[in-house]
């Protein structure tokens, strides 16, 4: 029932606690999936640290950067960590699903705080809260550190009167945050090179202020957007290298 990649015998170790969840591979919208999740976390949920004596990840990541006995132990967890999430998120982090996105080259602290979203619930995504909720504290920090360091593999560009479109309104407005490059900083995430679809639906999520995604510095800069204008600056942000 697993596919090769995602047998039990390859997940093993301390991944295995994870691989009954990603058995359902497809984000977790019928009920017999949702149930599969929810089996496969409890093992897990009950053997998280508590909140109030988890580490803080974000110092962790950061020690990290001066303890290079703590970044090999780090890198190690999350590399085998990464192999699950790869069903989705593609080797190395290049998604080839357009409503999946890519996580190589991401930015750490960015990621960390996605991760963080999803696990107190304030982004919604039935499966990612799920998958986050099951991984243990230094595969948070070690799986964020790890793909955050893959290479962006290159990619082809939409079609050019729409990304030319698409650049001339990025550079009116997202520049100032996503830099002009569009790879961000610490706080600010990279959009270079975005999965298509995925780049579609976040837009429209903070734009509709609905709840599933809140941010209020996008929900500002997506506002006045039209369709038109998140299909042109999409085809732009998504041909970035
Ligand atoms: C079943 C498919 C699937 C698997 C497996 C999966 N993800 Fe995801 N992930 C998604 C989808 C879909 C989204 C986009 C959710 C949304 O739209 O908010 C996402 C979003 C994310 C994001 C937010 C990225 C961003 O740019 O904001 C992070 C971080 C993430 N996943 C980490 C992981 C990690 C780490 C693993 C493995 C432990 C993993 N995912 C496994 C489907 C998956
Ligand atoms: C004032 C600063 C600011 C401006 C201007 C801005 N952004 Fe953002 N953007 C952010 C921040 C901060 C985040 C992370 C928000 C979060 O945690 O959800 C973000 C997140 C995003 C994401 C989600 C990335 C991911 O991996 O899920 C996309 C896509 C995005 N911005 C596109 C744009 C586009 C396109 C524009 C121009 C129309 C724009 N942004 C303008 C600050 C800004």
């Amino acid at each position: 029932m697993f596919p090769f990649f995602l047998s039990p015998a390859r997940m093993g170790g301390s991944v295995g606690h994870i691989a009954a969840a990603v058995a359902c591979c497809a984000p977790a919208r019928s009920a017999v999936c949702a149930l599969l999740l929810l089996v496969g976390m409890l093992p897990a949920a009950q053997g998280q640290t508590p909140a109030r004596g988890a580490p803080d990840h974000a110092q962790r990541l950061q020690q990290a950067t001066t303890d290079p006995a703590l970044e090999a132990k780090l890198l190690r967890a999350g590399r085998t960590a990464a192999a699950v999430c790869a069903y989705c998120h593609g080797e190395g982090g290049n998604s080839t699903k357009p409503d999946v996105p890519n996580l190589a080259g991401q930015n750490p602290a960015y990621l960390l705080e996605q991760v963080h979203q999803f696990a107190d619930g304030r982004r919604k995504n039935e499966f990612m809260q799920g998958m986050i909720k099951a991984l243990k504290d230094d595969e948070k920090v070690g799986v964020v550190m790890y793909f955050s360091r893959q290479q962006v593999l290159p990619h082809t560009g939409g079609p050019p009167a729409l990304v030319a479109q698409g650049k001339a309104y990025y550079e009116r407005t997202c520049f100032r945050c996503h830099g002009a490059d569009g790879l961000g900083n610490e706080a600010v995430a990279r959009i270079a090179g975005q999965q298509v679809e995925y780049l579609t639906q976040t837009l429209k999520r903070y734009r509709s202020g609905s709840g599933g995604r809140i941010n209020p510095l996008m929900a500002a800069n997506t506002k006045l957007m039209t369709d038109a204008d998140i299909q042109a600056v999409v085809a732009y942000v998504a041909s970035m290298p």
